[in-house]
């Protein structure tokens, strides 16, 4: 398969596609079936890179890994744990941020840990302190080594009291996979409490953990001896789903998403709405169009659930230059998240990027000399241009543009995308799009 594809850009985007389980939450469930001492059952499973990046990682393990594409469903055996071969795992540096998910419940299972530098997208320094932190208060001892970091918990590992400085999702996932199993109480503050966060939870519980959600955004878990496997459907992709909305909306298209969501979607929602876009909720998902007429400017900042999400920040931006008038995006939880813009400038958008916090509040970034606001000018006809796929969103964003863009287009690095959308080169045929 090549890394660039061509297109040619123009026309809108109509038909119909189908979504399935959420990268940001199948990937972890699939770490949460190392607690459980029998086999479990993932459905809805989509076929993206991170599904192969961490299945190649549990089976280095010794997990029976047993994907079925068509059917969507992910058979993991755990019963037959092994501890990894560092040599082995530390081939996986850079390929995924999931990795460091996986200390808790090795920890429980075997006692060490090892885990690989991390990857993920470069969109801000993305450190991993509050992991540590966690892992550290539980009592695992980490150790830094040339292939990797090596934990072990030579005094077990200990419910702990915590608050977090900002509602990490990583951290959250973090903490529940290591508490559910240690021993007494653990108690978070400031949780993060994304639905795949959520579903996560309904996951622990099915495998024996007990959890419960305050509305305060705090998290009680008591810790439990032994955990079973278990059997659950993903919650829908709901990036993805924005993804393709702002694609109908930036090319003046019309796309029926089947598998989309709406209870996990209301912040998109409703800027879809207010920016002037439609949409539809059925019984098997959401049909999102362009009206007519003109686009709307708005003014936004991304946020932690249940606020306007950051993965739908890129595609969003991208519609925007359509929208007649000045819109203002805020962004709050990456630094530097706007990098993509380059290449839509280059293509004719008008997008200016402020160190300022622009909006009505101010954020973590405000005093450093990020560039983490955009004031964009529409609407701009976008022309084509050939452009290199600077992260996975930001990608998906850049074909959205050239997908809107008058003329061919060629953008490389694709691959990237696959890491977070099944299947993107045939629903775009499948949405007429023309593409080589
Ligand atoms: C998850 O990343 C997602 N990735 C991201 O999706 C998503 O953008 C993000 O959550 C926010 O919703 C996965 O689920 C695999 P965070 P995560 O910890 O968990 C800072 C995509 O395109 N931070 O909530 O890594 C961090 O730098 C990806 O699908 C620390 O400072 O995000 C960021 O500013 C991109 N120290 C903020 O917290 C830490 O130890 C939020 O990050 C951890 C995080």
């Amino acid at each position: 398969m090549t890394d660039s594809i061509r297109v040619t850009g123009g026309a809108p985007l109509r038909g119909e596609i189908h979504v399935r389980g959420a990268k940001n939450f199948v990937s972890k469930a699939m770490v949460a079936a190392l607690l459980g001492s029998t086999p479990s059952m993932l459905r809805n499973t989509p076929e993206i890179r991170d599904v192969t990046v961490v299945s190649a990682l549990l089976r280095l393990h010794g997990v029976v890994v047993d994907y079925d594409v068509d059917a969507g469903t992910l058979a993991l055996d755990t019963s037959t744990l092994i501890a990894a071969d560092a040599e082995h795992i530390a081939q996986h540096a850079g390929s995924s941020r999931i990795p460091i998910l996986l200390c808790g419940p090795l920890l429980h299972r075997l006692g060490e840990a090892v885990i690989p530098d991390l990857g993920g997208c470069r969109i801000g320094d993305r450190p991993i302190d509050f992991h540590l932190e966690i892992l550290q208060k539980f009592g695992a001892v980490v150790t830094e080594r040339e292939d990797g970091l090596h934990l072990s918990a030579p005094n077990g590992l200990h419910g702990i009291k915590h608050t977090l400085s900002y509602p990490s999702v990583g951290a959250t996932e973090q903490l529940l996979l290591t508490a559910v199993m240690a021993d007494g109480i653990t108690r978070l503050e400031n949780a993060a409490v994304e639905p795949e966060i959520k579903d996560l939870i309904d996951v622990l519980q099915k495998m024996g953990a007990i959890i419960s959600v305050d509305t305060d955004r705090s998290l009680t878990i008591e810790g439990v001896r032994s955990m079973h496997g278990f059997d659950h459907t993903a919650l829908a992709d709901r990036i993805e789903v924005g993804s393709w909305a702002c694609a109908a909306l930036a090319t003046g298209g019309d796309i029926f998403v089947e598998g989309a969501q709406q209870r996990t979607m209301g912040a998109f929602l409703n800027v879809f709405r207010k920016v002037g876009g439609e949409f539809e909720v059925g019984p098997e998902g959401i049909r999102f169009f362009h009206p007519g007429g003109d686009l709307k400017p708005i003014a936004l900042q991304t946020d932690v659930h249940p606020g306007f999400m950051t993965d739908w920040q890129q595609p969003l931006v991208v519609a925007l230059t359509q929208a007649k008038g000045l819109s203002i995006v805020h962004e709050t939880v990456y630094e530097q998240r706007f990098g993509f813009t380059t290449a839509l400038i280059a293509m004719g958008a008008q997008v200016q990027l402020f160190r300022e916090c622009l909006g009505d509040r101010t954020c973590r970034f405000g005093q450093r000399n990020f560039k983490h606001s955009a004031v964009i000018s529409g609407p701009t006809p976008l022309t084509a241009a050939d452009i290199e796929v600077p992260d996975l969103r930001g990608g998906f964003s850049h074909l959205i543009a050239a997908l809107a863009a008058e003329g061919t287009s060629t953008v490389s690095g694709i691959g990237i995308i696959d890491r977070g959308y099944e299947n993107f080169r045939g629903k775009l045929a499948a949405l007429g799009a023309t593409v080589e």
